[in-house]
């Protein structure tokens, strides 16, 4: 499973995504939609996707009581995605809410994974504003464990992470790894970045790409260049 790169479409609108999609003759990248994409175009743009054969990860990150993130895990299943995801914050038995909600009468589901610390919160802001007092690191491990513990396919972390969740929840449990970059490329706002090979070594299951392809020169073949790095 996994092993493949996705697309983070940060488009503010459906003209724009779909004229950048359109340039991948023949070629189906997996796409991210997350929240600018999804609150301005709504579900629509998901159907629109979908049906010229792209697999979708909707990033919307789901944090609520149980019973309203069963509910809305039970639209995102009819709407066909291919994963999408949740705070851990929201407990265990949230994580378990959203699993029900997901799984189709046939027990088939979209994959389903927890979002740990989010990588711009930092050791200071965690333990100053929430009031958690441990390192950063064993509460990402703990978050991605009590997510496996709840039944959901994996998480979303820095590829730096990525060996020390497969230690602790196997090496089945999906990583799935923004902070990507070219050797020769920009960072922008990201700060611990790793190349596409790189993330490939430190064990990533899928890398998500943003940037260094939506902004390239030319963003087939910076695609095409992650993948021969990652994948192949
Ligand atoms: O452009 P870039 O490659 O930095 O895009 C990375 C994508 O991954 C963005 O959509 C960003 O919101 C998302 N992301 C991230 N770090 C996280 C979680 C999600 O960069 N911890």
């Amino acid at each position: 499973m996994g092993k493949d790169v996705i697309i983070a479409c940060d488009f503010p609108s459906k003209e724009a995504t779909l004229a950048f999609l359109d340039r991948f003759t023949g070629k189906k990248p997996y796409v991210k939609i997350g929240m600018e994409l999804f609150y301005s175009e709504g579900p629509e743009i998901v159907r629109e996707i979908k049906k010229r054969g792209h697999k979708i990860f909707l990033d919307l990150k789901l944090h609520d009581i149980p019973n309203t993130v069963e509910k809305a895990m039970a639209a995102l299943s009819r709407l066909d995605v291919d994963m999408c995801n949740v705070h851990a914050a929201g407990t265990k038995e949230m994580m378990e809410a959203a699993v029900r909600g997901l799984t189709r009468e046939d027990g088939s589901r979209p994959l389903l994974i927890a979002v740990t610390q989010l990588t711009s919160t930092s050791q200071e802001r965690m333990q100053e504003e929430l009031l958690i007092d441990e390192d950063l690191d064993k509460v990402v491990v703990k978050y991605a464990q009590n997510a496996r513990e709840a039944g959901l396919d994996g998480v979303v972390c820095s590829p730096l992470e990525a060996g020390k969740i497969h230690q602790a929840c196997g090496s089945d449990f999906l990583t799935v790894t923004p902070g990507v970059r070219f050797s020769d490329g920009s960072k922008d706002d990201q700060v611990r970045v790793t190349t596409p090979a790189g993330a490939k070594d430190l064990g990533s299951d899928y890398i998500v790409v943003g940037r260094p392809i939506t902004k390239a020169e030319d963003p087939v073949k910076a695609y095409e260049l992650c993948l021969s790095q990652f994948a192949k």
